[in-house]
């Protein structure tokens, strides 16, 4: 997008750049010198600037802090052998935050704005992108409440700010995941396809239970009934089974529109693969498990990228996945998408933002 878009910047003076061992990145551990700042008020986004991360001031009376007015985005850009930076699909999540703003009563962001501030701002700390295959700058556009004020309804002010941090992969092995009949994350006419702070709040009691008995994540299902599967913790999910791959619909506002979700489902159409949008049931999986026809379960998400499952719990029972073979769909899938990311691939679908 080409922009006149003046955005000042007040470098910072103490880089931590000389100090970060790349070789070594947890995710969302480290964080790079910069961030960009714009402050909505008298209805429109103002004071748009760059400056050194470091922390807010906020008063104790914070209607974010108190009622949960707070939504955020994650992408991440990516470095090619020619040292440029290639950001994936920004566009979608520039969108993807506007519906999460409007089902949070927050004030829409202008897509110069949010596309200018990060690309100005990934532009002054492009030396935070690793080179590293497997490493990215993981990018937080994040939007929260700024009035001063305890009454219940929408704040009249905000904060935009994105912030970066350079990381390696979220999950560092195949994952196990139990099925969660118990506890809800979403249920219709709730917030699940929002990105807002409090969905991943109430996911916290119970995934610390299910990592407490072994498990990394939750399989989550509907909240009605918890007979189907909808999402995992962090990531969308996908299950192959008899050669289809199978997963749930975003249709009920129950499950978040992930963007490596919708670029899996592509490259999956794009190969012919049989696919199907539709509620797997935990029956269906358990069946699938115990006849052996299923053969790949992956999470699909922007930290997560392509997580592999190896183990899934249901009912007291744990189920251990097949060995994948070497040209399975997941392992496939997770080469096509980096080697579009990290420039090495044709881009059929202009998913790239490259500067
Ligand atoms: C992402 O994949 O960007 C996410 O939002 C997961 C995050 C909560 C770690």
């Amino acid at each position: 997008m080409k922009t006149s878009l003046a955005i000042p910047v007040k470098k910072t003076q103490s880089s931590k750049l000389a100090e970060t061992d790349f070789s070594n990145l947890v995710f969302g551990r480290i964080i790079s010198d910069h961030m960009f700042v714009a402050d909505y008020k008298n209805g429109e986004w103002t004071d748009l600037r760059i400056e050194s991360y470091a922390p807010l001031q906020l008063n104790p009376s914070n209607a974010a802090l108190h009622y949960g007015q707070s939504i955020f985005e994650g992408l991440k850009a990516y470095k090619n052998d020619a040292g440029e930076v290639l950001i994936f699909r920004p566009d979608a999540n520039w969108r993807r935050m506007n519906e999460s703003a409007e089902r949070m009563c927050m004030p829409s962001i202008p897509e110069e704005i949010f596309m200018e501030g990060m690309r100005q701002l990934i532009d002054l700390d492009r030396a935070w992108v690793p080179s590293a295959k497997g490493s990215s700058l993981y990018i937080r556009p994040y939007m929260f409440a700024t009035d001063d004020y305890i009454g219940v309804k929408p704040s009249d002010t905000y904060k935009f700010i994105i912030f970066t941090c350079p990381v390696g992969n979220y999950y560092s092995k195949p994952v196990s995941v139990k099925v969660e009949t118990k506890f809800t994350r979403a249920t219709e006419g709730g917030t699940g396809a929002a990105k807002t702070a409090g969905n991943y709040a109430a996911s916290l009691y119970p995934a610390l239970q299910a990592q407490k008995a072994g498990y990394d994540q939750l399989l989550w299902t509907d909240g009605k009934t918890h007979s189907h599967i909808e999402e995992s913790g962090t990531m969308n999910v996908m299950f192959k089974i008899n050669g289809t791959l199978i997963t749930a619909p975003t249709h009920t506002g129950t499950i978040l529109k992930g963007i490596t979700r919708d670029s899996v489902i592509q490259l999956a159409k794009d190969w012919n693969e049989p696919i199907e949008e539709r509620f797997l049931t935990v029956q269906e999986l358990k069946e699938a498990l115990e006849n052996g026809t299923l053969e790949e379960a992956f999470g699909t998400g922007t930290a997560a990228t392509i997580a592999h499952i190896q183990l899934i719990h249901i009912d007291g029972q744990d189920y251990k996945l097949p060995e994948k073979p070497a040209n399975a769909f997941s392992y496939r899938v997770l080469a096509e998408l980096d080697g579009i990311k990290y420039g090495s691939k044709e881009d059929p679908h202009h998913w790239i933002l490259k500067f």
